[in-house]
């Protein structure tokens, strides 16, 4: 039936809302809380012998396989390749036999995905997609499906799928990583019970809207946007400006924020704000100096990060929004709504169709 919007102004709104729900409810189905387990079903390929797994998607799901790319590369020790579905569609890439191919769409119909599906299927790879529609054209050509449980998303911009897919791979890697014998019992217990405990996190996230508004008032007076994170937090950065550019109309770039030295620090001045996703933890101190960089040269500092950064980025950032403390492991899940919430109050206060941000489409079935 109909999806109303339920007293919210927009549906990007009311699903921004939904990320604690989408995220439970996609963990109820693959893992075992009780056992603090992952439970995913039957895998259609031996995990533990998996030579290479190749990733693609587009738009915001390829932002959340690059985040499922570092877990499987650090947790399962599993060589992985990622690539947008445009590019890949056409490399001519060495593909493993035995291979496994993993896709994530949020529709289960971007034309530029499914290509690269029916290719990588055609030469011999088993095919396994994350999907939020699961009774999808990938659905059917799929090996296995694993299905967000996020709900229909009707806002163009995708929000609450984001997170779902992430909860999705995170468990995904758990599994391989447990296959592979990269991980103890313990530390899959303690892995999974971070992801359980998220949507209450997640619950937390969404109370920071007066913190998110402050930074919002600043990036909404800009022309350009420089969003830099670190590591895991990298394709976090990536997803804040991509969903800036989409509902608000304003030009962000996303950056490894070591990267700044060898070119976009040359773009910096008072009028182009500087967004970090910058929970402590070992990288911290690196972006903490680069920050430092920018503000010399007169960028105003707007950060995402938990109690311990916040001490220490006092003197650095303009504003700060504090997060709950969580285990590493679920950062980027966590770290995605409070950016995707900024963009949409920057788009409030331009003004622009939220829902239905010009040019674009919620799913593109044209190459
Ligand atoms: C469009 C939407 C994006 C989405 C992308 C991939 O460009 O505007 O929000 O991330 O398609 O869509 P999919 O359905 O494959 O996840």
């Amino acid at each position: 039936g109909q999806v109303g919007k339920d007293g919210y102004r927009h549906y990007m709104e009311k699903e921004l809302h939904e990320h604690p729900v989408a995220i439970g409810q996609t963990l109820q189905r693959i893992t075992d809380p009780a056992a603090k387990k992952i439970a995913l079903p039957a895998l259609p390929f031996d995990a533990a012998s998996v030579p290479r797994l190749t990733i693609s998607a587009c738009g915001s799901a390829f932002y959340a396989g690059m985040v499922g790319r570092y877990w499987l590369e650090s947790l399962a020790r599993l060589p992985v390749d990622i690539d947008v579905a445009s590019e890949l569609r056409y490399r001519d890439l060495p593909l493993a036999d035995d291979g496994v191919a993993l896709f994530i769409s949020q529709s289960g119909e971007t034309a530029d995905t499914l290509g690269v599906l029916r290719r990588l299927k055609e030469a011999g790879q088993k095919i396994v997609s994350v999907l939020n529609v699961e009774h999808s054209t990938m659905g059917r050509e799929s090996d296995l499906v694993l299905g967000m449980v996020a709900g229909p998303e009707i806002s163009v911009a995708s929000t609450k799928a984001f997170t779902a897919q992430l909860s999705v791979l995170a468990a995904l890697s758990i599994e391989f990583a447990r296959s592979r014998g990269t991980i103890d019992s313990q530390r899959e217990e303690s892995l999974t019970s971070s992801l359980l405990d998220l949507p209450s996190r997640a619950a937390e996230a969404l109370t920071r809207g007066d913190a998110i508004r402050d930074l919002a008032r600043i990036v909404a007076e800009a022309r350009d946007v420089l969003y830099l994170g670190r590591g895991i937090c990298t394709p976090i950065a990536h997803e804040g400006a991509l969903k800036l550019k989409e509902i608000s109309y304003i030009h962000a770039e996303a950056y490894p924020a070591g990267e700044l030295k060898h070119g976009p620090i040359s773009l910096i001045d008072r009028t182009v704000p500087v967004v970090a996703i910058a929970p402590s933890g070992i990288l911290f101190d690196k972006t903490a100096s680069n920050l430092q960089e920018a503000k010399a040269r007169g960028a105003r500092i707007l950060a995402f990060t938990d109690s311990k950064g916040a001490k220490q980025l006092e003197g650095i950032a303009e504003h700060i929004v504090v997060m709950p403390d969580v285990d590493p492991f679920v950062i980027p899940i966590l770290y995605a709504i409070p950016v995707q919430m900024l963009a949409y109050e920057v788009a409030l206060l331009k003004g622009t169709d939220v829902d239905q941000p010009r040019n674009l489409a919620k799913s593109v079935t044209v190459e």
